[in-house]
């Protein structure tokens, strides 16, 4: 059976764009920041930097490939290419990851819209930022609405299919987010007592490092790059046969780990200066950017510029994590695009309702000790991230195997991949057993050897 024509990405630049949009987003500005001032800083980034390295791009391109051999969905790829087998569980297991990080990814990017309206209003000035946040954060009306509208957005885009809504502005809306990002560096930088904080990112502290601070970094990584449930598998059956994968996918993690370190420059120094907590978790960056724009000459059109951009970042990796749902809700399921956007719009939409909700209404409910929030954030991006990119590797390293993985990788060996044999090797085992190491020591089965 061949599907209904598949739409493509037009042009290299546009497939950079749409990818480095899904990687790039909240996960680079605002959790980023926020898990490595709790895990200790200098120690985590190093870690973090090593597994973008040595797992996330290995398994990147991992996906890459699946999805553009595949010209599939994530699960219907895995249907393709082991027919009849137990590997579907992979697209099974990407499609649940894609609603549980939707769910709470969305009240975060609804707070960036309400952040909007505050910058151009002109709220911050005069005010305590930390107060006005504890206050929007506990309301049920608005954190909702804006959770809501988010939803619209993205299902909009989606709707309208990912080259004329994604490709066509992340090309240029990116770029700038960038040159804003270093702006504030350089604002943060500048402030008095900034130096605590390059030495809280940059120097490494040992004694900080435990297994689960390991597993964060594995899981960080994971979800900053996008990778471990299929939304670059989606994506990869969009890109062009003539593509340079190996090539992608490096220009694209390379782009996602400068945005993250630059939004770690920007945010520390100015906590230090500002004698804030580097651990105050999910709402560091709502706390600590408007005093940082209260600080800058023509702060006022900068707090507007970034969160709108914020909000755009956060968008474009929305809108790949719905696309994983909708691509298969419309192959698999035989729906239409519009249904499947709506159905599985309105159902993410359900579920996004308890994260936004464990903030105020539900703060109080708990599950092992961690808010309704919490856990979808942990659950999903230091387990069933790591536990996706895990199974992808093995089946790329041992189901379809070297000599398949070597033509698709080279386009039918029409261009050189130096490197494929170390990239397989990693594939085969190196990624595998670091990853299945990291979980077991994280359940503390070898407790011992942290003593
Ligand atoms: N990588 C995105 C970010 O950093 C989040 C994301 C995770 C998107 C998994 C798609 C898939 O914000």
């Amino acid at each position: 059976m061949d599907i209904k024509e598949r739409a493509g990405f037009t042009s290299k630049f546009g497939v950079i764009a749409a990818a480095a949009g899904s990687a790039v987003g909240l996960g680079n500005i605002w959790r980023f920041p926020y898990v490595a001032g709790e895990n200790g800083g200098g120690a985590f980034l190093l870690i973090y930097l090593l597994f973008i390295l040595a797992i996330g791009v290995p398994v990147m391109l991992s996906e890459f490939t699946i999805g553009r051999k595949a010209q599939r969905n994530t699960l219907g790829a895995f249907r393709k290419l082991a027919p009849r087998s137990g590997w579907s569980i992979i697209g099974v297991m990407g499609i649940i990851a894609a609603f549980v990080i939707l769910a709470f990814y969305s009240t975060i990017a609804g707070w960036t819209l309400e952040y909007i309206v505050k910058a151009v209003s002109n709220s911050f000035q005069g005010k305590n930022t930390d107060i006005l946040f504890e206050n929007f954060k506990s309301q049920t009306f608005f954190p909702l609405l804006w959770q809501f509208i988010f939803m619209i957005l993205t299902a909009t885009i989606v709707f309208m299919g990912v080259q004329k809504g994604i490709e066509r502005y992340t090309k240029i809306l990116m770029p700038l987010l960038l040159l804003l990002i270093i702006a504030m560096c350089i604002r943060s930088l500048t402030l008095e007592g900034s130096m605590e904080g390059v030495k809280f990112l940059f120097n490494p502290d040992f004694s900080k490092i435990t297994f689960n601070v390991i597993l964060e970094a594995l899981g960080q990584a994971a979800f900053s790059l996008s990778i471990g449930m299929g939304a670059l598998i989606t994506y990869g059956s969009y890109i062009q046969k003539d593509n340079h994968l190996p090539n992608t996918a490096i220009q694209v993690a390379t782009a996602d780990t400068v945005i993250a370190v630059l939004a770690g420059v920007m945010i520390f120094p100015a906590v230090f200066a500002l004698g804030m907590d580097p651990q105050s978790g999910p709402g560091l960056v709502f706390e600590v950017l408007p005093k940082l724009f209260m600080q800058m000459p023509m702060g006022y059109l900068f707090s507007i510029l970034f969160f709108v951009l914020l909000a755009v970042a956060a968008l474009t990796s929305t809108v790949s994590l719905l696309e994983v749902v909708v691509a298969y809700f419309s192959e698999e399921l035989n729906m239409s695009r519009t249904k499947a956007t709506i159905i599985s719009t309105s159902m993410i939409w359900f579920f996004g309702i308890f994260a936004t909700l464990s903030f105020s209404s539900l703060k109080d409910f708990t599950l092992f000790d961690l808010t309704i929030f919490d856990s979808l954030d942990y659950v999903s991006a230091n387990i069933l991230l790591p536990l996706g990119a895990l199974l992808i590797v093995i089946f790329l390293g041992w189901k379809f195997g070297k000599r398949q993985t070597y033509l698709e990788t080279t386009n039918e060996q029409s261009i050189p991949f130096k490197l494929f044999r170390v990239f397989f090797f990693i594939v085969k085992f190196i990624a595998p057993i670091a990853i299945v190491f990291i979980f077991l020591n994280s359940l503390g089965l070898f407790r011992f050897l942290q003593s």
